[in-house]
């Protein structure tokens, strides 16, 4: 499995990716998104050599860099965080209906605006560049990203807007979307999920505000000092911790408002590129610890670029999908792509903090191994996962490297994988996915160049 470099939760992305790794492994996986279990798209279309691909009638030119799929591209648009009703969607509501009521102006109208509906379309500058992750991350890899081409991809994180929406002369907004990683496949992880994003400046009015010497308090040190864990080079020591403050009590009012008053809470040390300090929020949710997002005060230079240095700011990002699966008890990612009405109905016009999610009955799985001996260069198993995908749809629940090893001799990589079917509506019949699997094993070979076994 390819080095993570985003966290295993929100999947948010880490400065320290080989130690995140770790951890992450040692913990139990949980959430991101999805697909939907309910139609029945045996897609068998695979990888085309089309020079061009087409998203949302705009055509871009196919290079080197092309990672996106058929299967993918068929998701943008669908917007689940905009379906009335959908639990997604319920659950953007309630939060930002939190930051409406928790922020107003002198009118008594909400200072924060939403941005729904901007396209997942954007450049590799927006993605990586604007929040400032070095050329040289990993979280940039092709095998881990839907590139379009070298100069644009679908967004892996809503951060991709901070800069434009800051330098459009917005200061409070939130951001909320569909993006796009490579990943394994599994009950908590699809390659299409939901963030929403948060960012809230202040000039030195707006943070001193409550404060009795507002006058004597500066926002920036006059010369320049060091940065350190507490707060940025060009921050006051009182800056930094009021942000801090404010930042940590807005978000600890919305986990109350999302899971109740009693919720336990604990801040978690943490490093993203375009805030520091940083921290992630877990929260104590039936006898374990849970990351649900990650923030911190935003990074000063961050600010200069896009024209709002006067200002400081604190962001933050949080996977949707996981939020909802928490709070509506929801086991399965590929459930929010559903269009059964057995799962939507259980959240229409309910109290949703009385609605947990009631299973409807699961057919049982199919499972088949397939073995091949790798390519010698250019292969990673994402690709494995989005041909899989491609080709079996919605009836492949899972996907896992089972087994990996290198021939002593031949110093070939062999890997096996074992991949698990099931509908959401029917039993499989045995026939059916053997063929299904066979064509699998026939598309690796002919495009990805293994060798099965
Ligand atoms: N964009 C990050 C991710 O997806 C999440 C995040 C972390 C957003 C910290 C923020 C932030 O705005 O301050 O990995």
């Amino acid at each position: 499995m390819a080095l993570r470099t985003w966290s295993y939760a929100t999947r948010t992305l880490h400065l320290k990716p080989a130690l995140h790794e770790l951890s992450r492994r040692c913990r139990v996986r949980s959430l991101s998104s999805t697909s939907h279990l309910f139609t029945n798209s045996n897609s068998t279309q695979t990888t085309p050599q089309n020079p061009q691909v087409t998203i949302q009638g705009r055509t871009f030119a196919r290079d080197d860099f092309t990672t996106v799929t058929p299967k993918i591209i068929s998701r943008v648009g669908t917007n689940l965080h905009n379906q009335p009703n959908h639990p997604l969607c319920i659950i953007k509501e309630k939060i930002r209906d939190h930051f409406y009521r928790s922020f107003l102006n002198r009118r008594g109208n909400p200072l924060f605006s939403i941005y729904d509906h901007l396209s997942p379309v954007v450049t590799v500058q927006q993605n990586f560049d604007s929040v400032f992750v070095p050329k040289d991350h990993i979280s940039r890899k092709k095998g881990d990203n839907y590139y379009i081409n070298e100069e644009f991809m679908l967004r892996a994180h809503t951060s991709a807007h901070q800069h434009e929406l800051v330098n459009a002369g917005l200061d409070a907004f939130l951001v909320v979307g569909d993006v796009y990683r490579r990943d394994e496949i599994d009950t908590s992880h699809y390659p299409v999920f939901h963030q929403m994003e948060g960012v809230k400046l202040f000039t030195h009015h707006e943070l001193f505000a409550k404060c009795n010497n507002a006058t004597n308090l500066s926002l920036f040190e006059t010369g320049s000092t060091a940065r350190t864990p507490d707060k940025q080079e060009t921050h006051t020591m009182e800056a930094a911790k009021l942000l801090e403050f404010e930042l940590k009590s807005i978000i600890t009012s919305m986990a109350e408002l999302l899971f109740g008053k009693d919720i336990q809470c604990r801040w978690i040390e943490a490093e993203f590129p375009f805030t520091h300090p940083s921290w992630e929020l877990e929260i104590f949710f039936q006898g374990e610890w849970l990351e649900v997002l990650g923030c911190g005060i935003m990074e000063q230079k961050l600010l200069q670029s896009a024209g709002a240095g006067t200002s400081v700011g604190y962001a933050f990002g949080l996977g949707l999908e996981r939020l909802a699966m928490i709070l509506f008890d929801i086991p399965d990612i590929r459930l929010f792509w559903s269009t059964d009405n057995r799962f939507l109905a259980q959240f229409r016009d309910q109290d949703t903090n009385q609605v947990k999610f009631k299973p409807f009955s699961k057919y049982p799985p199919v499972i088949q191994d397939m073995s091949f001996w790798c390519p010698e260069s250019d292969y990673e198993s994402n690709d494995f996962y989005d041909l899989v995908r491609n080709v079996g749809g919605e009836l492949v629940e899972q996907v896992a490297m089972i087994d990996e090893f290198t021939h002593p001799k031949t110093h070939r990589k062999s890997h096996c994988y074992r991949i698990t079917y099931r509908s959401m509506e029917r039993t499989l019949v045995r026939e059916e996915v053997i063929q299904i699997h066979a064509l699998i094993r026939e598309t690796a070979e002919r495009e990805l160049r293994v060798e099965a076994r």
